[in-house]
């Protein structure tokens, strides 16, 4: 598969590269069989994305959302997710019901990679976009106008890219759009992580900047009125669990890592 992607578009090659490498090992955290057929087909040497700090953060994210999204399946199960900046992300296999309806979203180089990659599946969308354009949600809303359930939207790696202004633009898309309310899960970077990015393992690597951050996801909240911060959890809390560095990191440096911070309006 040949690969052209843009800076940021870039950046969706590390949990790629991470998730690959995670489910080659001997006793997985994760296993994602299409992240390794994918790395096996684009031919990329992944090693400039698969450092330790990054992939414990991504595993950690991973687990703790898929945990999460797990939670709210069993309670909803004709959830409707709207996976925004899906990357070569296939949490669908991971969570799936066979009742859930689910988009993955992302700017169109990408949705052409992940194209070639993703065979059409029943009640999965994918929607090439630009999350600040709300052409993306009309397909949300039909499905949403038959289900009668309130969406959940994913942001895992995203924010960090967006200024707080374009994040205040995307609130307001959400609430004009999903008038009903909804929920949102979205990680946060911290502003020590903006100024420091030239240290970051992978995201060093790639062309991309971070260009935000917040010490609190009510930062978020604060953007636009009626938007609420409901639970916010650092990744330290799963990644302690499974190393020394990991334990090490969340002892010394705990406000360093990054959060899963849930909204709803
Ligand atoms: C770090 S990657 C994360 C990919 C995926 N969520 C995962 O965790 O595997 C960030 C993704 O956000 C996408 N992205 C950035 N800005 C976007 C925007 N304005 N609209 C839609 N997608 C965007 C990028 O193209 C990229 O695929």
């Amino acid at each position: 598969m040949n690969l052209q992607l843009g800076d940021v578009q870039t950046t969706a090659l590390i949990p790629l590269a991470v998730k690959a490498s995670e489910s080659r090992r001997k006793n997985p955290r994760v296993i994602d069989k299409k992240a390794v057929e994918i790395v096996e087909a684009i031919g990329i040497d992944i090693s400039k994305y698969d450092k330790f700090m990054s992939h414990e953060g991504v595993i950690a994210r991973t687990i703790m959302l898929d945990r999460q999204l797990k939670e709210i399946i069993i309670k909803t199960p004709e959830t409707v997710v709207i996976n925004l900046g899906a990357g070569f992300d296939d949490r669908f296999s991971r969570v799936d019901n066979g009742k859930i309806l689910w988009f993955d979203l992302d700017l169109p180089d990408v949705i052409t990679a992940r194209k070639k990659a993703f065979p059409e599946k029943e009640r999965v969308t994918i929607i090439a976009g630009d999350i600040l354009d709300p052409s993306w949600c009309k397909p949300v809303q039909e499905a949403l106008s038959e289900r009668k359930t309130k969406p959940i939207f994913l942001a895992e790696g995203l924010f960090m890219y967006l200024t707080m202004e374009q994040i205040r633009t995307f609130l307001n898309v959400l609430k004009e759009n999903f008038p009903c309310g909804g929920t949102l899960i979205a990680e946060q970077n911290n502003k020590l992580m903006v100024k420091n990015e030239k240290f970051h393992d992978t995201v060093k690597n790639t062309n991309a900047h971070f260009v935000s951050g917040t010490d609190s996801g009510q930062e978020i909240a604060d953007l636009v009125k009626g938007f609420r911060l409901v639970e916010e959890h650092s990744f330290n809390e799963e990644m302690k669990k499974h190393s020394i560095r990991g334990k090490l990191f969340a002892l010394l440096l705990p406000k360093m890592n990054d959060r899963w911070a849930t909204f709803e309006w």
